[in-house]
């Protein structure tokens, strides 16, 4: 783990590389004149040569020349930067600086709140791999980044961020693992020592159906590896709130008997990524001891087609005792979350949050970097759109129609588990709904942000954590109250 520490004033630092932030129009940010004087005048003629003028995503990395740093990165914020502009930032600093021990930074000087947790964060995140299959794996030689002239305000908040950065990347690698290596019970073994203050509850198959969770048990029935529930607690003394937190875990989604095609499974190793949030954000929320009691809870198994797999035409009897006719197989995280949305419910928590990569619809109505966010209050919904725009995490709001309720209505049972062949976000939501009695709930989909096909800013391809920055800035506006 990089390690983040506070450094001296630019003009008495060392080391690798020296990042520095330019505005547009290369407006100099907090010591870039300082850097660019020191460089000489040839700096501004090298600037022209390769036409850097400060936007945001531009960096130009030069020779240090008498400095006492190696390099120096400008880096561009262009215009107007918030505090994503800067973790984005941070993030493509983080990609080119992986041949040096130290990257020293004034990025966090920049005037705007949140600055140094921001460009922590965005560091961390950007210098992520996944190279543990890699038979020459080619880590990243960094192993400090300095934030120049940082008091203790700013490194609380860099901490802050290095926290939440580490909850993001479990979920990456939970989501990048191979789903051979993740079954249900290796994902409940993870869960055991996830954080300290964190008491974990798993159900086996024998407790799972005890529990009449006949969603789960549907889904599971196909496939070998047997499935689990795991549930977190985390409660702190005095706690200001009580949070659910729901997230599907599929750790392979075949579809079932409705099989998907060779490439619609490609990326189905995904399909865990809401329970990847949940337990991201729940290590997170539980490092920095917010004062909200959260229960994760995560239904884990594999959607499989072996011969005791569920039939499309069979009807499930959910945990709260509803009845749903299984017309698709592959609908099936809609089958775990019933159960486990009704399990939430029963705790009577103030909100409850489902994260799911729960259908291609909302992949094809938001495209792949936005989630979508249903909701049956819209005090709940305003809170966690405005924490995902706090944490950076991209969000908009779906309708949930009363007179849409009919195109999950079956004939056989109390709802069936597709809809009609539009608005296909909306149909699965519907069904959702079905299992939260009166508690304020959210459901936030993201099929579509969960994997990145490209590597961008602080992204890398494949698992982003989607979901773990929002929770937790969800639960951090809880504990303020
Ligand atoms: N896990 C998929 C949704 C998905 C698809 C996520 C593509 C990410 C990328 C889900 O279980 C699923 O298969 N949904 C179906 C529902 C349909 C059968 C009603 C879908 O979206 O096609
Ligand atoms: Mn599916
Ligand atoms: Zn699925």
């Amino acid at each position: 783990m990089i390690e983040i520490v506070a450094g001296p004033h630019i003009a008495d630092g060392e080391g690798g590389l020296l990042a520095v932030p330019v505005f547009a129009d290369r407006t100099w940010g907090p010591g870039a004149e300082w850097a660019a004087g020191e460089l000489g005048e040839w700096v501004e003629g090298h600037f022209d040569s390769v036409d850097f003028t400060g936007k945001s995503g531009q960096v130009a990395v030069v020779p240090g020349g008498s400095l006492a740093y190696s390099q120096v990165a400008f880096v561009g914020l262009g215009d107007e930067v918030d505090s994503e502009g800067l973790r984005q930032a941070a993030g493509t600093l983080a990609k080119l600086a992986t041949m040096v021990e130290s990257v020293a930074t004034t990025l966090h000087q920049v005037d705007i709140d949140d600055a140094a947790e921001a460009v922590a964060s965005g560091f961390l995140l950007g210098q992520y791999r996944f190279d543990k299959y890699r038979s020459e794996p080619k880590p990243s030689a960094v192993e400090r980044f300095v934030l120049l002239d940082a008091g203790d305000v700013e490194l609380e908040a860099a901490r802050h961020g290095s926290i939440v950065a580490r909850g993001v990347t479990l979920a990456r690698d939970l989501v990048n693992e191979p789903p051979v290596s993740k079954p249900p019970v290796e994902m409940a073994r993870i869960a055991a020592d996830l954080a300290e203050g964190v008491r974990v509850e798993v159900f086996d198959e024998e407790r799972i159906a005890e529990e009449r969770l006949g969603g789960l048990m549907g889904v599971a029935a196909g496939a070998t590896n047997p499935a689990r529930l795991v549930q977190f607690w985390y409660e702190p003394e005095q706690p200001k709130a009580f949070l659910a937190l729901v997230g599907k875990g599929i750790v392979f989604d075949s579809g079932g008997l409705s099989l998907k095609t060779p490439a619609g499974m490609e990326t189905m190793k995904t399909d865990m990524s809401g329970a990847a949030a949940v337990y991201g954000a729940v290590q997170a929320i539980a490092e920095l001891g917010l004062p909200v009691s959260v229960l994760g809870i995560t239904p884990l198994t594999e959607n499989m087609p072996g011969g005791s797999a569920q039939r499309p035409g069979d009807v499930l009897t959910a945990r709260n005792g509803k009845t749903i006719e299984v017309l698709n197989t592959d609908a099936e995280g809609r089958l775990v979350l019933a159960d486990g949305l009704a399990l939430a419910a029963e705790q009577e928590p103030d909100l409850i949050i489902d994260v799911a990569t729960l259908t291609g619809a909302c992949m094809v109505a938001l495209g792949p970097k936005i989630g979508g966010l249903f909701s049956n209050d819209d005090e709940s919904a305003e809170l966690v759109l405005a924490a995902g725009k706090r944490a950076g995490e991209r969000l908009w709001r779906m309708p949930l129609p009363d007179d849409y309720r009919k195109h999950i209505d079956s004939d056989v049972a109390d709802m069936k588990n597709t809809g009609i062949r539009w608005g296909g976000a909306i149909n699965a939501a519907m069904l959702l709904k079905e299992f939260v009695a009166d508690r304020p709930w959210v459901h936030l989909d993201i099929a579509g942000p969960a994997r990145a096909s490209d590597a961008e800013h602080y992204v890398v391809k494949g698992g982003t954590g989607f979901g773990v920055r929002t929770l937790v800035a969800v639960a951090e506006a809880l504990a303020a109250g």
